[in-house]
């Protein structure tokens, strides 16, 4: 296969290096900053299976980005831990070289598949946990999976030897504050990176509120009232989370302020559809189906071709523009368009 150049650049001069995988758009929570269960009840009509990926097509568009310049592959959902045999997809992937590939899910079914996941060649894994509390977090995911399912899911992932854990855990006024300083006690000292994320305005139908946004700034501010802390220099450029660190050395934490301070600038990921569509920004209007062409016999050269275009037309910078944007955007839900 043809590799074109690794120079590949959108408009705003921000190369491709980040591909989200959404394998699946179903999930067994019902987070209500998320999917809504007015929403997403009994009659919400999900892809139907011939409209997925399979792990096949995946595996061949995830080696075509690798060869555009992608060195990191997050896969998410939904619940990607729902999507059948996920571990053989892991297992196609974790051969691509030099890949970081890892994979976001709410922790409900890590318990029962932590081992798996690692020995599938899975490096890295994020859980999502909103509380400690069960009557704050059984609200939040409204569908009755209780803390401990989480913790044990965590558990098993150290003991299968993923590090570091991420947790992310959404904060919104009035639903969880409380949960900041709750978290950052329980994971202190862990080795476990918890990681708080203001609650985005993503998709149309979780009733977004700037009023509902709890601010990084005053997250920071919640937690050093507690213990010191400073800052810690990224990762890596365009990395998502701010690092600060306990001054005691009881580990580190991350703030994602994409609210209050988004970070378009450093913007380098593109999102691959449960059914093949390829969204250049989150808050996306619009993808460019590139199942069609797959399933129509097109050759590599020519899906090559059609991403290098998209990214090159690429001009997305939401989170900068949010209050200029047009309140009537059809904004795709992120259950669809992978978190
Ligand atoms: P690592 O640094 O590789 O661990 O991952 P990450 O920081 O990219 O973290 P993760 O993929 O877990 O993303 C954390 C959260 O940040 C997501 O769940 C989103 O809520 C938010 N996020 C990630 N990417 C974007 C993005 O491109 N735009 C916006 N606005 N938010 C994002
Ligand atoms: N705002 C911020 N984060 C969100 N997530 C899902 N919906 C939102 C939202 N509206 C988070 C999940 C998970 C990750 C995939 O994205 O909690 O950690
Ligand atoms: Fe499911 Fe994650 Fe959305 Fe919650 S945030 S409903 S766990 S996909
Ligand atoms: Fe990237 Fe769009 Fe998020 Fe900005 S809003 S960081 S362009 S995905």
């Amino acid at each position: 296969m043809k590799t074109t150049s690794p120079l590949l650049r959108d408009t705003l001069g921000r190369p491709l290096r980040d591909l989200r995988i959404s394998v699946t758009d179903r999930c067994n929570f019902r987070c209500t900053y998320c999917m809504p269960r007015e929403i997403f009840g009994p009659d919400h009509a999900f892809l139907p299976r011939p409209e997925l990926l399979s792990f096949e097509e995946v595996s061949r568009l995830a080696r075509l980005f690798h060869g555009l310049g992608v060195n990191k592959i997050r896969l998410t959902g939904g619940e990607p831990l729902l999507r059948k045999q996920i571990e053989s997809l892991i297992g196609q992937l974790a051969g691509i070289p030099g890949l970081d590939l890892t994979l976001t899910t709410n922790g409900a079914l890590l318990a029962r598949k932590a081992q798996a996941l690692k020995d599938a060649g899975l490096r890295r894994v994020t859980v999502s946990l909103d509380a400690l509390d069960d009557p704050t977090f059984m609200r939040m995911n409204d569908a009755d999976y209780t803390v401990a399912q989480v913790l044990e899911g965590i558990e098993a992932a150290q003991r299968a030897g993923f590090a570091p854990i991420k947790v992310n855990a959404v904060i919104q006024r009035k639903v969880n504050e409380h949960a900041v300083v709750e978290l950052a006690r329980h994971f202190r000292g862990t080795g476990v990176i918890l990681r708080f994320i203001e609650f985005m305005d993503v998709g149309a139908t979780n009733g977004w509120r700037m009023d509902n946004v709890v601010g990084a700034a005053e997250i920071l501010g919640l937690l050093q009232q507690q213990w010191p802390m400073e800052p810690v220099d990224p990762n890596y450029p365009g990395e998502v989370a701010e690092r600060y660190r306990y001054r005691d050395g009881s580990g580190e934490i991350g703030l994602i302020a994409s609210v209050t301070q988004p970070f378009c600038q450093g913007c380098t990921r593109l999102r691959l559809s449960t059914d093949g569509r390829l969204y250049t920004c989150l808050f996306a209007t619009e993808g460019v189906d590139i199942k069609t062409p797959l399933r129509a016999g097109a050759d590599d050269e020519s899906l090559v071709q059609t991403i290098s275009d998209l990214w090159q037309r690429r001009s997305d910078r939401y989170s900068e523009i949010r209050s200029q944007a047009s309140q009537s955007r059809h904004k795709i839900e992120m259950s669809y368009i992978g978190g």
